[in-house]
């Protein structure tokens, strides 16, 4: 049996492991198998990535140079953009990317993409995992009929399953071999054998009925991320309008020990996973019927966000009887988040547009971002790319906003302080003693 086939080569670390989409999900996931002994090829579309990864270097904050290196001096790495490889693998995961269309609409063209690949070089014996996140169905509706193509049958021939991948980039303590890993096969065979596959990596794996009950956990999980999130900015702007501490309201909250969880407010939600999943979600419930309210709503709040701070920035600014336009404002931190230099879907990007729509000249000091680029398509300010400013004594001091809207840990916030007449900090960044020593006027989310 088939099943029993790749479970042995698995059992043996006989396994060829091959990885499509070598970025934020993949990189470290094949290099997990690498470090367990397994032999690793990764699949990509960009040359530089292959060449960075062929030469013993990582390009992912949470990998280092040294286990990569490790893993191709030890002849368990390579990277390649030669599809017809896949053909010598015996397990296939895609970590490609899962966008949305401008309309909202999924963009499962990554998917497919890595499909049409499989299905050409797809071979008797091969186990095929997708961890992109998708909409329920993918799995079974989309690649199980293009894998069918090339002439194979599920379980006779291989195996199909899907694993979410939940990988929280620049998250020290919980890393790819640390969170459980929760798995559903199109078929029983399909789910035991990759429950045994991950099982080699992770310290629990989570098996359940189908790949579609696997699809839907991962945008659940997302989902309440983006509702909970879109609620601290709601009540966020309820303690603003009763002038009530927002951030000491959620830390007593926190003090509970059941029955709350601590979600902040923020400049808006970025990365490619919480603005994105929950569209996946609504989509495919509306083509079933259901629109989703509490998805819109979120969405709705968090997107409106980088607004509210911009009418925080400008109050404070008419305060000082200062406009917008014409100021010299300085945005700390740009990632979407903390430590890390992910810059998609960030909010600080339509803080700046919509700053420099208003007239505003913006620079940025962000330790992890060099520089910044628009996209023409949504920005309604001047678009151009903006580039990393060395966070100088006479740059703070000749802003007339300081916004933080990423709370990086590497900048001296005591020292912006004492140097800035005003500071938007949005993200709670100034501890309370500091805010208490501080020369510049501080207006928190
Ligand atoms: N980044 C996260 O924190 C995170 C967490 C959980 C789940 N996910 C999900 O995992 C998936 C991958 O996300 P990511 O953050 O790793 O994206 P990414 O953009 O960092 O990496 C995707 C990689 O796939 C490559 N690629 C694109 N098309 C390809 C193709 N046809 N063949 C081979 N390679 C191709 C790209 O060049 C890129 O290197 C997405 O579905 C995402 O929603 C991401």
């Amino acid at each position: 049996m088939i099943k029993d086939t790749i479970k042995n080569l698995i059992a043996e670390k006989a396994a060829t492991i091959g990885v499509i989409g070598l970025g934020y999900v993949g990189l470290p996931l094949i290099v997990e198998f690498a470090l367990k002994d397994f032999k690793g090829v990764g699949f990509e579309v960009d040359q530089k990535k292959v060449d960075e990864i062929n030469a013993g270097r990582s390009y992912i904050v949470d990998v280092s140079d040294e286990n990569v290196k490790k893993c191709v001096d030890a002849g368990n790495l390579t990277a390649t953009i030669d599809f017809s490889q896949l053909n010598k693998c015996d397990v296939i995961i895609i970590c490609v990317p899962t966008p949305l269309r401008k309309t909202k609409d999924p963009d499962m063209s990554y998917i497919l993409a890595a499909g049409e690949e499989i299905k050409k070089y797809a071979r008797r014996g091969q186990l095929i995992i997708l961890e992109s996140t998708t909409y329920p169905g993918t799995t079974d509706e989309v690649l199980q009929p293009m894998i069918e193509e090339a002439g194979l049958k599920l379980d006779e021939d291989f195996l199909l399953a899907f694993s979410p991948e939940r990988v929280d980039p620049g998250n020290p303590q919980f890393q790819t071999h640390n969170i459980t890993k929760v798995v559903g096969g199109v078929g029983r065979d399909s789910t035991e054998v990759s429950a045994f596959l991950y099982s080699q990596i992770v310290d629990n794996v989570h098996a359940v009925s189908s790949a579609r009950v696997a699809e839907a956990c991962k945008l659940w999980e997302n989902t309440f991320r983006a509702i909970n999130i879109g609620m601290a900015n709601e009540m966020a702007k309820v303690c603003n309008a009763l002038g009530i501490d927002t951030w000491e309201v959620v830390r007593a909250a926190a003090t509970k020990p059941f029955g709350f969880m601590a979600f902040y407010p923020g400049p808006g939600i970025g990365g490619h996973c919480i603005p994105l999943d929950p569209h996946y979600l609504s989509w495919k419930a509306r083509q079933h019927g259901f629109d989703s309210q509490f998805i819109s709503l979120a969405e709705q709040v968090n997107s409106g966000m980088p607004k509210y701070v911009v009418k925080l920035v400008s109050d404070s600014l008419n305060g000082e009887r200062k406009a917008v336009n014409g100021s010299k404002i300085l945005i700390l931190g740009v990632a979407y988040k903390k430590d890390i230099d992910d810059m998609r879907e960030s909010p600080a990007l339509s803080v700046i547009d919509l700053l420099r729509a208003r007239g505003a000249e913006v620079v940025y000091h962000d330790p992890f971002v060099p520089e910044v680029h628009f996209d023409h398509a949504y920005t309604i300010g001047a678009g151009d790319p903006l580039f990393n400013s060395e966070l100088t004594d006479d740059l703070i001091k000749s802003s007339d906003c300081v916004i933080i809207c990423t709370e990086h840990s590497d900048i001296d916030y005591g020292n912006v302080t004492q140097l800035a007449s005003l500071i938007v900090d949005t993200r709670n960044a100034l501890k309370e003693e500091m805010r208490d020593a501080s020369k510049a006027k501080i207006v928190r989310l």
